[in-house]
Protein backbone atom coordinates (compact mmCIF):
# COMPACT_ATOMS: atom_id res chain seq x y z
CA UNK A 1 0.00 0.00 0.00
CA UNK A 2 1.34 3.16 -0.75
CA UNK A 3 1.24 6.39 1.31
CA UNK A 4 3.25 9.21 -0.33
CA UNK A 5 1.79 12.07 -1.88
CA UNK A 6 0.84 11.05 -5.25
CA UNK A 7 1.61 14.59 -5.85
CA UNK A 8 5.15 15.00 -4.57
CA UNK A 9 5.76 11.66 -7.11
CA UNK A 10 8.07 12.73 -9.74
CA UNK A 11 6.03 10.71 -12.68
CA UNK A 12 8.24 8.39 -15.32
CA UNK A 13 5.88 8.85 -18.33
CA UNK A 14 3.92 12.39 -19.65
CA UNK A 15 0.32 13.27 -19.30
CA UNK A 16 -1.52 11.26 -21.98
CA UNK A 17 -1.84 12.44 -25.53
CA UNK A 18 -3.92 10.08 -26.99
CA UNK A 19 -6.71 8.27 -24.38
CA UNK A 20 -9.26 5.86 -25.57
CA UNK A 21 -12.60 4.58 -23.84
CA UNK A 22 -13.93 1.37 -25.30
CA UNK A 23 -17.74 1.38 -24.50
CA UNK A 24 -19.76 4.63 -25.22
CA UNK A 25 -22.55 3.45 -22.50
CA UNK A 26 -23.17 4.62 -19.36
CA UNK A 27 -19.90 5.62 -17.78
CA UNK A 28 -17.79 5.60 -20.77
CA UNK A 29 -18.59 8.60 -21.91
CA UNK A 30 -18.68 10.10 -18.76
CA UNK A 31 -15.03 9.08 -17.70
CA UNK A 32 -14.07 10.20 -21.51
CA UNK A 33 -15.60 13.56 -19.80
CA UNK A 34 -13.65 13.52 -17.24
CA UNK A 35 -10.26 13.62 -18.62
CA UNK A 36 -11.43 15.50 -21.17
CA UNK A 37 -12.31 18.34 -19.39
CA UNK A 38 -9.26 17.51 -17.20
CA UNK A 39 -7.26 17.83 -19.64
CA UNK A 40 -8.60 19.34 -22.49
CA UNK A 41 -5.38 19.36 -25.00
CA UNK A 42 -5.53 14.94 -25.30
CA UNK A 43 -7.03 13.21 -28.22
CA UNK A 44 -10.24 11.38 -27.14
CA UNK A 45 -11.31 8.48 -29.11
CA UNK A 46 -14.44 6.43 -27.82
CA UNK A 47 -14.77 3.12 -29.28
CA UNK A 48 -17.89 1.13 -29.50
CA UNK A 49 -19.60 -1.83 -31.19
CA UNK A 50 -22.72 0.08 -31.69
CA UNK A 51 -22.93 3.25 -33.64
CA UNK A 52 -26.57 4.66 -31.98
CA UNK A 53 -24.58 4.33 -28.48
CA UNK A 54 -21.44 6.37 -30.05
CA UNK A 55 -23.64 9.08 -31.24
CA UNK A 56 -25.36 9.50 -27.88
CA UNK A 57 -21.87 9.28 -25.77
CA UNK A 58 -20.80 12.15 -28.41
CA UNK A 59 -24.05 14.32 -27.96
CA UNK A 60 -23.51 13.73 -23.86
CA UNK A 61 -20.39 15.55 -23.93
CA UNK A 62 -21.57 18.56 -25.88
CA UNK A 63 -24.52 18.91 -23.18
CA UNK A 64 -22.41 18.96 -20.16
CA UNK A 65 -20.17 21.41 -21.26
CA UNK A 66 -23.14 23.50 -22.16
CA UNK A 67 -24.40 22.85 -18.92
CA UNK A 68 -20.93 23.80 -17.23
CA UNK A 69 -20.98 27.25 -19.44
CA UNK A 70 -24.50 28.32 -18.61
CA UNK A 71 -24.04 27.58 -14.52
CA UNK A 72 -21.01 29.70 -14.65
CA UNK A 73 -18.53 26.61 -14.36
CA UNK A 74 -16.43 26.85 -17.42
CA UNK A 75 -15.79 29.49 -19.97
CA UNK A 76 -17.04 29.12 -23.79
CA UNK A 77 -13.38 28.97 -24.69
CA UNK A 78 -13.10 26.09 -22.27
CA UNK A 79 -16.19 24.19 -23.17
CA UNK A 80 -14.89 24.45 -27.05
CA UNK A 81 -11.48 23.03 -26.39
CA UNK A 82 -12.78 20.09 -24.21
CA UNK A 83 -15.08 19.28 -27.11
CA UNK A 84 -12.60 19.31 -30.00
CA UNK A 85 -10.14 16.19 -31.01
CA UNK A 86 -13.56 13.66 -29.67
CA UNK A 87 -13.82 11.35 -31.92
CA UNK A 88 -16.42 7.93 -32.03
CA UNK A 89 -15.67 5.17 -33.83
CA UNK A 90 -16.22 0.91 -34.29
CA UNK A 91 -12.68 0.70 -35.74
CA UNK A 92 -9.94 -0.64 -32.64
CA UNK A 93 -7.36 0.11 -35.37
CA UNK A 94 -7.56 3.69 -35.07
CA UNK A 95 -6.04 3.42 -31.20
CA UNK A 96 -2.11 2.61 -32.57
CA UNK A 97 -0.97 5.24 -31.44
CA UNK A 98 -3.22 5.80 -27.95
CA UNK A 99 -0.86 5.86 -24.84
CA UNK A 100 -3.96 5.16 -22.59
CA UNK A 101 -7.05 2.78 -22.89
CA UNK A 102 -9.30 2.77 -20.60
CA UNK A 103 -11.99 -0.32 -21.28
CA UNK A 104 -15.60 0.25 -19.88
CA UNK A 105 -18.03 -2.27 -21.75
CA UNK A 106 -20.57 -4.74 -20.86
CA UNK A 107 -19.22 -6.23 -17.05
CA UNK A 108 -18.53 -9.89 -18.75
CA UNK A 109 -15.14 -11.77 -18.54
CA UNK A 110 -15.02 -13.65 -21.36
CA UNK A 111 -15.84 -9.78 -23.54
CA UNK A 112 -13.18 -7.68 -21.63
CA UNK A 113 -10.13 -10.83 -21.97
CA UNK A 114 -11.32 -10.74 -26.21
CA UNK A 115 -11.31 -6.86 -25.74
CA UNK A 116 -8.00 -6.47 -24.13
CA UNK A 117 -6.41 -9.46 -26.64
CA UNK A 118 -7.58 -7.06 -29.49
CA UNK A 119 -6.34 -3.92 -27.81
CA UNK A 120 -2.95 -5.93 -27.45
CA UNK A 121 -2.60 -5.97 -31.11
CA UNK A 122 -3.21 -2.67 -32.32
CA UNK A 123 -1.32 -0.51 -29.33
CA UNK A 124 2.04 -0.13 -28.57
CA UNK A 125 3.78 -2.47 -25.41
CA UNK A 126 3.97 0.09 -23.49
CA UNK A 127 0.38 2.26 -23.87
CA UNK A 128 -1.13 1.75 -20.18
CA UNK A 129 -4.43 -0.28 -20.50
CA UNK A 130 -6.74 -0.39 -17.88
CA UNK A 131 -10.21 -1.74 -16.96
CA UNK A 132 -13.38 0.01 -15.35
CA UNK A 133 -14.65 -3.48 -14.27
CA UNK A 134 -16.62 -3.16 -11.14
CA UNK A 135 -15.64 -7.06 -10.05
CA UNK A 136 -13.37 -9.10 -11.86
CA UNK A 137 -9.86 -9.19 -10.24
CA UNK A 138 -7.50 -7.50 -12.72
CA UNK A 139 -5.25 -11.09 -12.72
CA UNK A 140 -8.54 -12.91 -14.41
CA UNK A 141 -8.44 -10.36 -16.91
CA UNK A 142 -5.45 -9.37 -17.83
CA UNK A 143 -3.14 -12.56 -16.56
CA UNK A 144 -2.92 -13.74 -20.75
CA UNK A 145 -2.12 -10.72 -22.11
CA UNK A 146 1.81 -10.09 -23.98
CA UNK A 147 2.49 -7.63 -21.36
CA UNK A 148 0.66 -7.47 -18.02
CA UNK A 149 3.02 -5.26 -16.31
CA UNK A 150 1.19 -2.11 -17.67
CA UNK A 151 -2.33 -3.10 -17.40
CA UNK A 152 -4.43 -2.92 -14.50
CA UNK A 153 -8.27 -2.42 -12.97
CA UNK A 154 -9.22 1.63 -12.55
CA UNK A 155 -12.30 1.50 -11.50
CA UNK A 156 -14.54 4.66 -11.61
CA UNK A 157 -17.61 5.81 -9.93
CA UNK A 158 -20.88 7.27 -10.81
CA UNK A 159 -21.15 9.90 -12.44
CA UNK A 160 -17.40 9.33 -13.31
CA UNK A 161 -17.15 13.29 -14.75
CA UNK A 162 -17.22 14.47 -11.43
CA UNK A 163 -17.14 11.52 -8.32
CA UNK A 164 -13.86 11.55 -7.29
CA UNK A 165 -13.10 8.20 -6.02
CA UNK A 166 -11.35 6.03 -8.67
CA UNK A 167 -9.87 2.54 -6.81
CA UNK A 168 -6.25 1.78 -8.54
CA UNK A 169 -5.80 -1.84 -8.53
CA UNK A 170 -2.39 -2.86 -7.11
CA UNK A 171 -1.98 -6.80 -8.62
CA UNK A 172 0.87 -9.33 -8.65
CA UNK A 173 2.01 -8.67 -12.39
CA UNK A 174 1.17 -4.65 -12.21
CA UNK A 175 4.42 -2.59 -12.62
CA UNK A 176 4.45 -0.48 -9.22
CA UNK A 177 5.94 2.45 -11.52
CA UNK A 178 2.50 2.05 -13.49
CA UNK A 179 0.68 2.11 -9.78
CA UNK A 180 2.45 4.92 -9.12
CA UNK A 181 1.62 6.93 -12.29
CA UNK A 182 -1.64 6.38 -11.89
CA UNK A 183 -2.09 7.79 -8.31
CA UNK A 184 -0.43 10.90 -10.00
CA UNK A 185 -2.04 11.40 -12.58
CA UNK A 186 -5.46 10.79 -11.38
CA UNK A 187 -4.40 13.49 -8.90
CA UNK A 188 -3.55 16.15 -11.11
CA UNK A 189 -6.91 15.60 -12.89
CA UNK A 190 -8.53 15.96 -9.38
CA UNK A 191 -9.40 12.75 -8.88
CA UNK A 192 -8.92 11.02 -5.50
CA UNK A 193 -6.83 7.70 -5.83
CA UNK A 194 -7.14 4.32 -3.74
CA UNK A 195 -4.96 1.79 -4.22
CA UNK A 196 -6.61 -1.66 -3.46
CA UNK A 197 -6.07 -5.42 -3.56
CA UNK A 198 -7.27 -7.36 -6.04
CA UNK A 199 -10.32 -9.01 -4.70
CA UNK A 200 -13.66 -9.61 -6.26
CA UNK A 201 -15.42 -6.74 -6.03
CA UNK A 202 -12.37 -4.65 -4.96
CA UNK A 203 -13.25 -2.54 -1.68
CA UNK A 204 -16.23 -0.17 -2.88
CA UNK A 205 -18.13 -2.56 -4.99
CA UNK A 206 -18.18 -4.74 -1.75
CA UNK A 207 -20.10 -2.18 0.08
CA UNK A 208 -22.02 -0.06 -2.64
CA UNK A 209 -23.50 -3.56 -4.04
CA UNK A 210 -24.27 -5.01 -0.85
CA UNK A 211 -25.90 -2.00 0.43
CA UNK A 212 -28.37 -2.35 -2.61
CA UNK A 213 -28.92 -5.68 -2.71
CA UNK A 214 -30.07 -5.15 0.92
CA UNK A 215 -32.27 -2.34 -0.01
CA UNK A 216 -33.59 -4.36 -2.35
CA UNK A 217 -34.78 -7.42 -0.19
CA UNK A 218 -36.64 -4.48 1.83
CA UNK A 219 -38.99 -4.12 -1.49
CA UNK A 220 -42.30 -5.37 -0.35
CA UNK A 221 -42.15 -4.76 3.32
CA UNK A 222 -41.05 -0.80 2.11
CA UNK A 223 -40.98 1.23 -1.85
CA UNK A 224 -37.58 2.21 -2.99
CA UNK A 225 -39.03 5.85 -2.52
CA UNK A 226 -39.26 5.53 1.63
CA UNK A 227 -35.92 3.60 1.43
CA UNK A 228 -34.13 6.53 -0.11
CA UNK A 229 -36.21 8.77 1.76
CA UNK A 230 -34.66 6.78 5.33
CA UNK A 231 -31.12 6.19 3.94
CA UNK A 232 -30.67 10.31 3.36
CA UNK A 233 -30.79 10.18 7.19
CA UNK A 234 -27.07 9.30 6.91
CA UNK A 235 -25.97 9.48 3.43
CA UNK A 236 -26.10 11.91 0.34
CA UNK A 237 -28.61 10.12 -1.81
CA UNK A 238 -30.43 6.77 -1.18
CA UNK A 239 -29.36 3.47 -2.81
CA UNK A 240 -32.00 3.30 -5.57
CA UNK A 241 -31.74 7.12 -6.74
CA UNK A 242 -28.14 5.88 -7.30
CA UNK A 243 -28.81 2.57 -8.99
CA UNK A 244 -30.94 4.91 -11.49
CA UNK A 245 -28.39 7.26 -11.80
CA UNK A 246 -25.64 4.37 -12.62
CA UNK A 247 -27.91 2.00 -14.37
CA UNK A 248 -26.65 -0.08 -12.04
CA UNK A 249 -29.35 -2.82 -11.83
CA UNK A 250 -27.53 -5.26 -14.10
CA UNK A 251 -23.97 -4.32 -12.66
CA UNK A 252 -25.36 -5.33 -9.22
CA UNK A 253 -26.74 -8.75 -10.42
CA UNK A 254 -23.27 -9.51 -12.14
CA UNK A 255 -21.21 -8.68 -9.46
CA UNK A 256 -23.37 -10.42 -6.15
CA UNK A 257 -23.70 -13.38 -8.31
CA UNK A 258 -19.81 -13.40 -8.30
CA UNK A 259 -19.43 -12.69 -4.66
CA UNK A 260 -22.26 -15.11 -3.91
CA UNK A 261 -20.69 -18.13 -5.88
CA UNK A 262 -16.90 -17.38 -4.28
CA UNK A 263 -17.65 -16.16 -1.08
CA UNK A 264 -21.36 -17.81 0.33
CA UNK A 265 -25.44 -17.22 -0.73
CA UNK A 266 -25.62 -14.47 1.01
CA UNK A 267 -24.17 -12.42 -1.27
CA UNK A 268 -26.87 -13.70 -3.73
CA UNK A 269 -28.46 -11.10 -5.64
CA UNK A 270 -32.08 -9.71 -4.99
CA UNK A 271 -34.06 -11.43 -8.23
CA UNK A 272 -35.97 -8.14 -8.77
CA UNK A 273 -33.00 -6.91 -10.03
CA UNK A 274 -33.40 -8.69 -13.25
CA UNK A 275 -36.56 -7.25 -13.75
CA UNK A 276 -37.00 -3.71 -12.87
CA UNK A 277 -35.31 -0.95 -15.12
CA UNK A 278 -35.33 2.09 -13.46
CA UNK A 279 -36.75 2.45 -9.91
CA UNK A 280 -39.60 5.00 -8.55
CA UNK A 281 -37.68 6.95 -6.03
CA UNK A 282 -37.44 11.12 -4.88
CA UNK A 283 -33.92 12.71 -5.66
CA UNK A 284 -31.56 14.08 -2.61
CA UNK A 285 -32.84 16.90 -1.56
CA UNK A 286 -36.45 15.59 -1.75
CA UNK A 287 -38.27 12.61 1.16
CA UNK A 288 -41.84 11.08 1.29
CA UNK A 289 -43.32 10.69 4.65
CA UNK A 290 -42.21 7.57 5.86
CA UNK A 291 -43.93 5.87 9.05
CA UNK A 292 -41.69 5.49 12.02
CA UNK A 293 -41.93 1.77 12.17
CA UNK A 294 -41.09 1.35 8.07
CA UNK A 295 -38.02 3.88 9.15
CA UNK A 296 -36.77 2.01 11.93
CA UNK A 297 -36.88 -1.73 9.33
CA UNK A 298 -35.01 0.40 6.56
CA UNK A 299 -32.79 1.94 8.43
CA UNK A 300 -31.44 -1.25 10.60
CA UNK A 301 -31.11 -3.35 7.41
CA UNK A 302 -29.42 -0.29 6.02
CA UNK A 303 -26.51 0.30 8.94
CA UNK A 304 -26.38 -3.20 9.38
CA UNK A 305 -25.22 -4.09 5.80
CA UNK A 306 -22.67 -1.56 6.30
CA UNK A 307 -21.54 -2.47 9.45
N1 LIG B 1 -22.56 2.26 -14.71
C1 LIG B 1 -21.76 2.60 -13.71
O1 LIG B 1 -22.02 3.55 -12.96
C2 LIG B 1 -20.47 1.84 -13.47
C3 LIG B 1 -19.70 2.18 -12.35
C4 LIG B 1 -18.47 1.53 -12.14
C5 LIG B 1 -18.06 0.54 -13.02
N2 LIG B 1 -18.86 0.22 -14.10
C6 LIG B 1 -18.37 -0.82 -15.02
O2 LIG B 1 -18.11 -0.20 -16.27
C7 LIG B 1 -18.38 -1.11 -17.34
C8 LIG B 1 -19.44 -0.50 -18.26
O3 LIG B 1 -20.63 -0.31 -17.51
P1 LIG B 1 -21.86 0.51 -18.12
O4 LIG B 1 -22.83 0.64 -17.02
O5 LIG B 1 -21.38 1.71 -18.85
O6 LIG B 1 -22.42 -0.56 -19.17
P2 LIG B 1 -23.40 -0.27 -20.40
O7 LIG B 1 -24.08 -1.57 -20.65
O8 LIG B 1 -24.21 0.94 -20.16
O9 LIG B 1 -22.39 0.05 -21.62
C9 LIG B 1 -21.51 -0.91 -22.14
C10 LIG B 1 -21.15 -0.49 -23.57
O10 LIG B 1 -20.12 -1.38 -24.03
C11 LIG B 1 -20.36 -1.59 -25.42
N3 LIG B 1 -19.62 -2.78 -25.88
C12 LIG B 1 -19.95 -4.09 -25.75
N4 LIG B 1 -19.00 -4.85 -26.34
C13 LIG B 1 -18.06 -4.03 -26.85
C14 LIG B 1 -16.83 -4.21 -27.56
N5 LIG B 1 -16.41 -5.43 -27.90
N6 LIG B 1 -16.12 -3.11 -27.94
C15 LIG B 1 -16.55 -1.86 -27.60
N7 LIG B 1 -17.71 -1.62 -26.93
C16 LIG B 1 -18.45 -2.69 -26.55
C17 LIG B 1 -21.88 -1.72 -25.51
O11 LIG B 1 -22.34 -1.53 -26.84
C18 LIG B 1 -22.32 -0.60 -24.55
O12 LIG B 1 -22.49 0.63 -25.23
C19 LIG B 1 -18.80 -2.42 -16.67
O13 LIG B 1 -17.67 -3.24 -16.50
C20 LIG B 1 -19.35 -1.95 -15.33
O14 LIG B 1 -19.30 -2.97 -14.34
C21 LIG B 1 -20.03 0.85 -14.34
Amino acid sequence: MRTANPLLHTPKRPLPKHVAIIGAGTIGPDIGYYLKSALPQIRLTLVDVAQPALDKALQRCQDYARKAVARGKMSEALAAAVNANITGTLDYATLADCDWVIEAATENLSLKRRIFAQLESVVSPQALITSNTSSLPAERIFSELKHPPRATVTHFFAPAWRNPAVEVIDWDKTDPDVIDYLRWVFCVTGKVPLVTADAACFMLDRVFDNWCNEAAMLLGRVTAAEVDSTAVEFVQAGPFFVLNLAHGNPIITETNTLQAEEEGEHYRPATIFRSVDTWVTVPPGKRIEVAPETAAAARDRLLGVLF
